[in-house]
């Protein structure tokens, strides 16, 4: 088993496909590549590798990824930031930014997503002492909307024009008071 490994999940599934079995752990930079090429094919909003870099030495602990059978199959990077709470009026508390999460096409809807995610919550609030998260979403990412909202996510604003084509956001957070 891979060092840095959180978690192991397994769905049972009747035909026992391998598919269906996936680990969570922390990233590192030999993933890296892995992470750009989900990064470019799921998602318009890429970033360069320095980025990418910079991101896993400053917030290593949050920025985890799903593997099956030894490939990179999802990813989930976060940055840590000092915020006005999204839940209590003139509070400034330290927040946990989503700034990416993506899952191979061949390898969605067997949880993957909210598995991530929920290890990142807890390391957030855990290892970097969070008391919220939060992330910005495309009005039209149905998909991802459902993910956030099974998760106890709220839409707390739109933010007009937020994407580069002109597309509004939802700016989405949750407490981080009661995890699963
Ligand atoms: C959004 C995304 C990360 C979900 O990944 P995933 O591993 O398939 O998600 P999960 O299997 O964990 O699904 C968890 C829940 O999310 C919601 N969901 C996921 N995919 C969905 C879809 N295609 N349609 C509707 N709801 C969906 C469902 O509520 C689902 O729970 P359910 O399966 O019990 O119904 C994936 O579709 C993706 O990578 N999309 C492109 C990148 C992206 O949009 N990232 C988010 C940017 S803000």
């Amino acid at each position: 088993m891979p060092k840095n490994c959180l978690i192991v999940l397994g769905l049972m599934g009747l035909d026992l496909d391998s598919r269906n079995y996936f680990l969570i752990r922390g990233a590192s930079e030999e993933d890296l590549l892995a992470v750009m090429n989900i990064n470019r094919v799921c998602l318009p909003e890429n970033y360069t590798y320095s980025f990418f870099e910079t991101i896993l030495k400053s917030f290593p602990k949050s920025f985890l990824v799903a593997e099956v059978n030894g490939k990179i199959a999802g990813y989930i990077m976060c940055r840590v930031e000092r915020i006005f709470s999204k839940f209590q009026r003139f509070k400034i508390v330290k927040a946990g930014h989503v700034i990416s999460i993506a899952v191979l096409p061949e390898y969605r809807r067997i949880g993957i997503a909210a598995s991530i995610m929920k290890n990142a919550m807890k390391i957030l609030r855990d290892e970097y002492g969070c008391s919220e998260i939060f992330l910005e979403v495309r009005i039209s990412n149905t998909p991802a909307i459902n993910l956030y909202e099974k998760l106890g996510f709220i839409k707390v604003d739109r933010i007009k024009g937020y994407y580069m084509d002109g597309e509004d956001a939802y700016l989405m957070a949750r407490e981080l008071t009661f995890l699963e």
